[in-house]
């Protein structure tokens, strides 16, 4: 090649090159050279066709890129992409400006490289939704500027490192759904930005975590799903003023329910099922007029539950399952009309079932199994449930007839009504209940013959009628339900 032929070659690439839409910096070319070398270890990459050398000027336009003004890469947004591969490939050390990056429900797997705090300027990072393992990171502390984090839902293993605590800008930190271990909190700063935390469904242990008491701002807080033990502190009671949301479920947390949750006025949703918690029911819960869900179900709570519950007018969910709770039904239950879900089932309670109750109009899934409660389920109690999907009232001692009011209830699906005292016939009108898939009336004492309507409910996958006193012949209409066929 001669030199004249080399000078005009020269000048011909400079003239391209400001041709191009955009100056190509050093550090522009370096990203892009990043950016398809990680491209190269994804499979499913074909979303990332744009992402070429040969399209090196397009940078800012390439899939699920943002440029800054300056020209340089400030997003990585590649949520839901499905991607599969490693980060092992990708050099943090290369986006200088990256300010975002997000790659939630992929199928990454690998663990977090340790380069990822070379990315200094993330203010959001999401990796949730992954099969990311290995341990978090030390370097992750020096993220400074983040302000959202999750690992939400991966395979990653190991102690929380204390270095998370650097992150003094979080607001939301979301580790939840790991296999992650307890650190020695005390390592661990006061993040004051903080406002949603969840380490739920991992595997720490020992008592509540004591770094979660100085982050004054939160309003959700998950620890459910670990094996937390010992008692909830005082403490969180007024340092955590602004909790909306508290999920302890599924741990080993003890002691009683103090009087002073009252403190707590902003919550709506206290999780604690499925724990160790005993002694009463703290009459001041009713203090708590936000209360939207209180779920208490498996844990050893005794006494009555306390009249005062019908100040609480809020209140869609309440789950009192599996207690020793041993009170009559208070009827102040019925002054909490916007219940959703009453769920009752395996304590002791006795008595009737208040005929305040039939207040509740919104009601769709109602409990009240395995129980002692007694006496009449009156017409006039159940005729406004017309929104109720399941009703359960087995393994109790109610007595009288079947109301054929039950008919009204047009939202039925599953009606237990088995060992119980029951008495006189199946009323027919229960022919009505189109949606029901499951009728149980075994058990009782009920008497006369089985009404033909029954093969009007079509959608039945199971009908028992045995242990009654039900005489006659089987009404050939039965034939009309497939029960093999329903699902
Ligand atoms: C990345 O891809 C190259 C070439 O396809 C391959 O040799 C290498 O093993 C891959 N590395 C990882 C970590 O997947
Ligand atoms: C960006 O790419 C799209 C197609 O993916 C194209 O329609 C558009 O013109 C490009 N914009 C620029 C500025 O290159
Ligand atoms: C990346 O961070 C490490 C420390 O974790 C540091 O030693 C290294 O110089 C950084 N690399 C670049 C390119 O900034
Ligand atoms: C709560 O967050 C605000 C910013 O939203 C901050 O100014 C304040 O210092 C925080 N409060 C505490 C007690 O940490
Ligand atoms: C909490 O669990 C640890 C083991 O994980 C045990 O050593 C400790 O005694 C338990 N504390 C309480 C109060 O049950
Ligand atoms: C804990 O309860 C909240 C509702 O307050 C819910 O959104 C969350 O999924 C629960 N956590 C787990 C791990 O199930
Ligand atoms: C409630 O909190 C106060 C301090 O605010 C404390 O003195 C009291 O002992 C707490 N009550 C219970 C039952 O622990
Ligand atoms: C409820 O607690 C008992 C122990 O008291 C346990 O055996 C059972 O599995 C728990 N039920 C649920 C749904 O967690
Ligand atoms: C049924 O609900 C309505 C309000 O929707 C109420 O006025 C009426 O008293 C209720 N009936 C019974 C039997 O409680
Ligand atoms: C049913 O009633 C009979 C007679 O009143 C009584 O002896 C029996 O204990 C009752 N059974 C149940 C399950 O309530
Ligand atoms: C219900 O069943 C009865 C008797 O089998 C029948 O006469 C009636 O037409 C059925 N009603 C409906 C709505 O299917
Ligand atoms: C069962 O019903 C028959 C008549 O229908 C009656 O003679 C008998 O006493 C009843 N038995 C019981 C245990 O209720």
């Amino acid at each position: 090649m001669t030199t004249s032929h080399s000078t005009f070659l020269c000048i011909l690439l400079v003239l391209l090159l400001f041709s191009l839409p955009f100056t190509i910096t050093s550090s522009a070319t370096a990203e892009a050279e990043a950016l398809v070398k990680w491209k190269m270890n994804l499979s499913s990459a074909s979303v990332l066709d744009s992402w070429s050398i040969s399209n090196l000027g397009n940078l800012c336009n390439w899939t699920s890129i943002v440029c800054n003004a300056g020209g340089t890469i400030s997003e990585i947004s590649l949520s839901d992409a499905g991607l599969s591969g490693t980060l092992d490939q990708l050099d943090f050390t290369s986006f200088p400006s990256l300010t975002s990056f997000c790659l939630n429900g992929n199928n990454f797997r690998g663990s977090i490289p340790s380069n990822i705090g070379n990315a200094s300027m993330l203010t959001f990072l999401d990796l949730s939704n992954n099969i990311l393992e290995g341990v978090i990171p030390e370097e992750i502390g020096k993220l400074t500027q983040l302000e959202y984090l999750s690992f939400y839902d991966n395979e990653i293993i190991g102690v929380i490192p204390y270095q998370i605590s650097n992150l003094q800008k979080v607001w939301h930190l979301d580790l939840g759904s790991n296999f992650l271990e307890t650190p020695d909190w005390s390592k661990l700063r006061n993040m004051p930005m903080l406002t949603y935390l969840s380490f739920g469904f991992n595997e720490l242990r020992l008592e509540f975590p004591e770094f979660v008491l100085h982050c004054h701002n939160l309003t959700y807080l998950d620890l459910s799903i670990n094996h937390l033990n010992g008692s909830i502190p005082e403490t969180l009671f007024t340092n955590l003023a602004k909790l909306e949301h508290l999920n302890l479920s599924y741990n080993s947390f003890q002691g009683s329910l103090s009087p002073n949750f009252t403190k707590l006025t902003k919550l709506k949703e206290p999780q604690l099922g499925v724990n160790m918690f005993s002694g009463l029911i703290p009459d001041e819960i009713s203090l708590i007029s936000s209360l939207e869900v209180v779920v208490l179900f498996n844990n050893s709570l005794q006494g009555k539950i306390p009249s005062s519950i019908g100040r609480l007018r809020n209140l869609q969910q309440l789950d009192l399952r599996k207690n020793h709770l041993s009170s009559t039904l208070p009827s102040e239950l019925g002054l909490c009309t916007n219940l959703i879900l009453l769920a009752l089932a395996g304590n002791a309670l006795q008595g009737p079932l208040p005929i305040s109750l039939s207040a509740l109009t919104k009601l769709s899934d109602l409990g009240f199994s395995d129980n002692f409660l007694s006496g009449e389920v009156q017409s006039y109690l159940i005729t406004n449930w017309t929104e109720v999907t399941s009703l359960q009232l087995q393994n109790n001692s109610f007595s009288g007839k079947i109301p054929p009011e039950i008919s009204q209830l047009k939202n039925l699906v599953y009606l237990y009504l088995f060992r119980n005292n029951f008495t006189g016939s199946i009323p027919y009108q229960i022919g009505k209940l189109q949606n029901l898939l499951e009728l149980d009336v075994s058990d009782n004492r009920l008497s006369g013959t089985i009404p033909p309507t029954i093969g009007n409910l079509t959608n039945l996958r199971a009908l028992h009628l045995f242990r009654n006193n039900i005489t006659g012949i089987i009404p050939s209409e039965i034939g009309q339900i497939d029960i093999s066929s329903n699902p």
